[in-house]
């Protein structure tokens, strides 16, 4: 059977999320698992909340509570939105767990043991007035490469550019605004990704079937200047993995912890293993998916990203892996993707611009949300929410494609032959041309999907749609009905057979729609149609089903109108 081990990016604790953050990551990962699981497939789909590093405490102490509860509660809000945004994850973990705390500590611990690690005593910025040091995002200033002025100390929203504290200019405390500052000296642990350069060289280079979004970021860092030079994995911090190498203490690491973007995708390791704990499985359980020698070597891993965490997944987390010298799972595919930009302009967390899960959710149920998103998906560029689009996205596909030929099928059996399945004869040449065009399109969707390539997926899909609408208006049963009344039931009951076939290929893209449409057919059937001829003979004359309500409303001008006003400026 085939395995397949899906993660995607871990969100940061910090606040609500994003519709730009959920397709980058979440949302096409999701469809991937629920496509495989599908097919037969054996899926472990595994996501958590990043908990740790500045962005977490700062939010906490703007809440004005402790971090702790800070996480525990966002976890809380985060995981009931992806719970209602369908998102069907194996397990939801939290990267500040038990579990993650201590394969962090044995990662570190074996990088040690394998030389991998330096002990480094440089200078760090240290706020006299909030009595701490000031790593990361604990410190703002101005960009020295464009000059803008609320440039963090990690990195430069505006240009990009990867930073490090002590290279901003008019530097203040982000916590305190202070300005009263000074350089101290710090002693921190520094990854020697440098002297595994060749190695990763070699593994990205063997990757010929990844995208180039992908690849051409990790070229880039590879090569470019001081993309891999080694770098600090321990921060001046309360809040974090408390540094140890292994279970053991290390000594001159008192007080410190790691790095929130080392031990970040751990989780995805440990997420897994908190799964096992969670459904009271043992460790061989989640070690088969992540141990090569423990069953892991026939899984294949695939991982879903925002282009901006590219770095981290093709050169540090697999840094950490290889330098660990344990037969740890190396990823097998990196799905990376652009930027969703928001109606002229960037989604913005911290402007608080955009749409956010839990708003996009007071509006409209989730698949709408899914499906626009998924069929506007910023694989090949950076592509946009416009309010137009996303109307004319929902009416036209779902609505008056999708939902159209649900509605006029099933209403038109209810007045002509009630609510069952009619017999008919059995199919002509229209039917047989129908089967043969809508197995080519089934095989290439199939292609699409195993490729995740999801908007020519999206795009095929549509077209299956598209294919039983003409075969409706070509083989006319409401004509046909009034002199052949055999054709019409044939036509009709090949029709309800569509269907059911429609619900289990969109399920992925609209789960609630199809499992809505599965309960109107009065049928549990998931079959995936490898034949299709079969796949349309699966609902039996005499089966009855029941006319569905409305599965997808139109959106109106005016809706369109009030909630471009509404989301026009920025959130509170
Ligand atoms: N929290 C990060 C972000 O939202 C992603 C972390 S991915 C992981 O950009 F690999 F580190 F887990
Ligand atoms: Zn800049």
């Amino acid at each position: 059977m085939n395995r397949y081990l899906i993660t995607s990016a871990i969100p940061y604790i910090n606040g609500i999320k994003h519709l730009g953050n959920l397709v980058g990551s979440q949302l096409p990962a999701d469809l991937f698992a629920r496509y495989q699981r599908a097919r037969g497939a054996e899926v472990m789909f595994i996501c958590a909340t990043d908990e740790h590093g500045t962005p977490a405490e700062l939010a906490a102490a703007k809440a004005g509570k402790p971090v702790e509860e800070y996480c525990a509660d966002m976890w809380h809000v985060q995981k009931d939105l992806s719970d209602k945004f369908r998102l069907s994850f194996d397990h939801f973990g939290r990267s500040s767990s038990a579990r993650n705390r201590k394969l962090t500590q044995h990662f570190a611990g074996k990088l040690a043991d394998n030389g991998l690690i330096e002990e480094v005593v440089e200078k760090q910025v240290y706020s006299n007035a909030d009595g701490r040091f000031l790593p990361d995002r604990y410190i703002e200033g101005t960009c020295p490469d464009c000059g803008y002025e609320n440039a963090r100390g990690d990195q430069c929203e505006e240009c990009t550019k990867q930073l490090d504290p002590t290279d901003l200019i008019n530097p203040r405390s982000a916590v305190s605004g202070s300005t009263d500052l000074e350089t101290r000296e710090t002693r921190h642990l520094y990854l020697r990704q440098s002297a595994l350069r060749d190695k990763l060289d070699a593994w990205i280079d063997s990757k010929k079937d990844w995208p180039v979004l992908t690849t051409s970021i990790a070229k880039k860092w590879l090569h470019d200047g001081d993309g891999l030079r080694d770098r600090g994995i321990t921060r001046d911090l309360d809040w974090g993995v408390p540094v140890q190498r292994g279970d053991a203490k290390w000594p001159g690491m008192e007080g410190k912890v790691f790095y929130v973007w080392f031990d970040a995708p751990i989780e995805y390791i440990g997420a897994t293993a908190e799964w096992a704990d969670t459904n009271k499985l043992l460790d061989s359980d989640w070690e088969r998916w992540w141990r090569t020698e423990k069953g892991a070597e026939n899984v294949r891993y695939v991982q879903f990203m925002g282009k901006d965490n590219v770095p981290f997944h093709t050169l540090s987390f697999p840094a950490t892996i290889m330098g660990s010298g344990e037969d740890w799972k190396l990823v097998d595919y990196i799905k990376s993707f652009n930027y969703l930009n928001y109606d002229g302009g960037q989604f913005s967390t911290s402007q608080g611009r955009g749409v956010f899960m839990d708003q996009a959710l007071e509006l409209l149920p989730a698949d709408y949300w899914r499906w626009w998103l998924l069929s506007h998906a910023p694989e090949n560029s950076d592509s946009e929410f416009t309010w137009e689009n996303f109307q004319q996205g929902v009416n036209k596909d779902l609505a008056d494609v999708l939902g159209n030929f649900v509605s006029r099928v099933t209403k038109f059996c209810r007045s002509k032959f009630g609510e069952i399945v009619p017999e008919g004869g059995a199919f002509g040449d229209v039917e047989n041309a129908l089967i043969a065009d809508l197995t080519a399109k089934i095989r290439t969707y199939e292609a699409h999907m195993e490729a995740i390539e999801i908007r020519k997926a999206t795009a095929e899909l549509r077209a299956i749609w598209v294919a039983g609408n003409e075969y409706l208006q070509t083989a006319a049963p409401w004509a046909a009905f009034k002199t052949d009344p055999d054709a019409a039931a044939m036509v009709i009951r090949l029709s309800l057979n569509l269907i059911r076939l429609y619900a289990v290929l969109s399920a992925p893209f609209i789960p609630d729609a199809a499992a809505s449409i599965l309960t109107a057919m009065h049928t549990k059937n998931t079959d995936w149609p490898d034949n299709v001829a079969q796949a349309l003979n699966t609902l039996q004359a005499g089966d009855t089903f029941t006319v569905p309500d409305v599965l997808f409303a139109k959106i109106s001008d005016e809706d369109r109108e009030n909630w471009q006003e509404r989301f026009a400026g920025t959130r509170d």
